[in-house]
């Protein structure tokens, strides 16, 4: 890692700035991670001096250690309005001492890290003023822009902001950031699923009777009622990190590891996810809002976000027609977890049938987070016990298993590690292209649209968002979801 770079980070005073991409840039430090000339340049409406900003981040991070003071040395402070020139203006002239100070073109990173109603505002200035040509404005192509999700608020919206991006930049400029895909346990899916020869013959219909993938957060909206009640879960997460999660579990294997290939093979995992039509949309997906959401800062008091959502759905594959997959993820859940299980067929032999099949068989379990493994559920006999137990043969079920910390003593690099360098050295894998983008849309939007069609329609009192309480599994019509087919939610 030897180009310099400088990263300014538009909203670099919000939540994303202070929670992610500070903790990471100044973990990448420590480890030696940066190149020798790197800046940072936080750009935001709050009126900072460059010293001021410094100390902010240092409380922030709460270190005052001498090697903050280091690395702080990098980071500077620019204050603009996002929809005003002059703070862009002031910013050129920034970046070019800094070229002037190396000697060279620097790459220009530009991080969308604001809410995104101001991307239009900052990417129209960035085309005005040419920063988004990098260098010398006009001279050079030498830029990349970082975006986050939510990317768009619906498939139009999604797509023309798509259509916007690619006037300014080139793909090759884009990074899309979903940070699911940067964490570890997500990328060790591939080396699971496709390292490992036995499981691919058994990772289908023939074996897999259905998969769950939950996505819990003990914590609500957390002071970020303003950028939440306006998005909901199912955008928030939903259309980002759980489709990508299923893509892990429904992809195909890539062609190759490089960038392209696994792409497409995500791309195509989650373009095969059919769609829930919006006539179908009360009976097999659940909206629940926790109760007193209402009472949360900067939330509507007539709110209808939602804070829960399950569903289920179907990925169109050979390998897995017909397989339901359950899907849930909530705020104000009963605990912080995220993980995959895939169930597979109960098939316990007939020979053991009279000596009592477990209820429940082989489960695969993958903990995306916390508490980072791989678990294995299998049927086992009991050990005989000459004192209690009765002869004969006994069954129960036991786990195997695989834990992050035992085996390598922790869980690896922070997403954000993992997606910042990545961008500074230019890799795209493990960021959204637009297909992925534009399918994952198309089949949030066709739910946005069931919900829309009841809210405005008689039945919306019947039908209207059920409400849980904080520490339940959300609403009991999630339980029912997945009950009335004869299957229980795991954990
Ligand atoms: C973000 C969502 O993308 O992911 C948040 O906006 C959510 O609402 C967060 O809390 C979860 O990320 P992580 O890495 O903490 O699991």
């Amino acid at each position: 890692m030897n180009s310099p770079f400088v990263m300014v980070i538009f909203g670099a005073t919000g939540d994303l700035a202070r929670h992610k991409l500070f903790p990471a840039l100044f973990s990448l430090y420590k480890q030696k991670r940066l190149p020798e000339n790197f800046y940072i340049i936080g750009f935001a409406r709050r009126v900072f001096s460059d010293d001021d900003f410094r100390s902010l981040i240092g409380e922030q991070l709460k270190t005052d250690s001498p090697e903050y003071a280091e690395f702080a040395k990098n980071v500077y402070y620019e204050q603009g309005l996002f929809d005003e020139k002059n703070g862009y203006e002031k910013l050129i002239e920034r970046l070019n001492k800094f070229d002037e100070k190396v000697g060279a073109c620097i790459m220009r990173l530009f991080y969308l890290a604001t809410p995104p109603d101001n991307y239009d505002a900052i990417l129209d200035h960035l085309l005005s003023t040419k920063l988004s040509e990098g260098c010398g404005q006009g001279s050079s192509k030498w830029t990349k822009l970082v975006i986050e999700k939510p990317f768009g608020k619906d498939l139009e919206t999604a797509q023309e902001l798509d259509r916007r991006l690619a006037e300014i930049f080139e793909e090759k400029q884009i990074f899309r950031v979903d940070h699911y895909l940067g964490k570890e346990t997500v990328q060790n899916m591939l080396a699971f699923r496709f390292a490992n020869g036995i499981f691919d013959p058994i990772w289908s219909s023939k074996y897999i009777d259905h998969v769950q993938i939950t996505f819990a957060e003990k914590k609500g909206v957390a002071g970020r009622g303003k950028f939440f009640d306006g998005v909901g879960i199912l955008r928030d997460v939903a259309q980002n990190h759980l489709m990508q999660l299923i893509a892990t579990v429904a992809m195909e294997q890539p062609k190759s590891f490089m960038k392209e290939d696994v792409r497409d093979a995500r791309a195509k995992a989650i373009h095969a996810i059919k769609y829930i039509e919006p006539s179908d949309v009360s009976s097999r997906v659940v909206r629940g809002q926790y109760a007193g959401y209402h009472d949360e800062k900067d939330v509507m008091k007539d709110s209808t976000t939602e804070t829960f959502v399950a569903m289920k759905l179907e990925v169109d594959t050979p390998r897995f027609s017909g397989v339901p997959f359950y899907v849930r993820a909530g705020k104000h859940m009963p605990k912080d977890t995220v993980e995959i299980s895939i169930v597979f067929i109960q098939t316990c032999h007939i020979l053991f049938k009279e000596y009592g099949c477990p209820e429940e068989g082989n489960v695969l379990t993958i903990r995306i987070q916390p508490d980072e493994g791989i678990t294995l559920r299998m049927i086992a006999k009991k050990p005989f016990d000459s004192a209690h137990g009765k002869p004969g043969l006994a069954l129960t079920t036991v786990n195997m298993g695989f834990n992050y910390s035992d085996e390598f003593g922790g869980k690896g690099a922070d997403a954000y590690e993992k997606i910042l360098t990545d961008i500074f050295s230019g890799d795209q894998t493990l960021f959204n292209r637009s297909d992925e983008l534009e399918s994952s849309w198309e089949f949030i939007t066709k739910i946005l649209k069931g919900w829309s069609e009841v809210q405005n329609s008689s039945r919306f009192n019947r039908e209207k968002i059920k409400n849980y309480n904080e520490g339940e599994w959300g609403p009991k019509e999630a339980t029912e979801l997945i009950e009335k087919d004869g299957r229980k939610w795991i954990g």
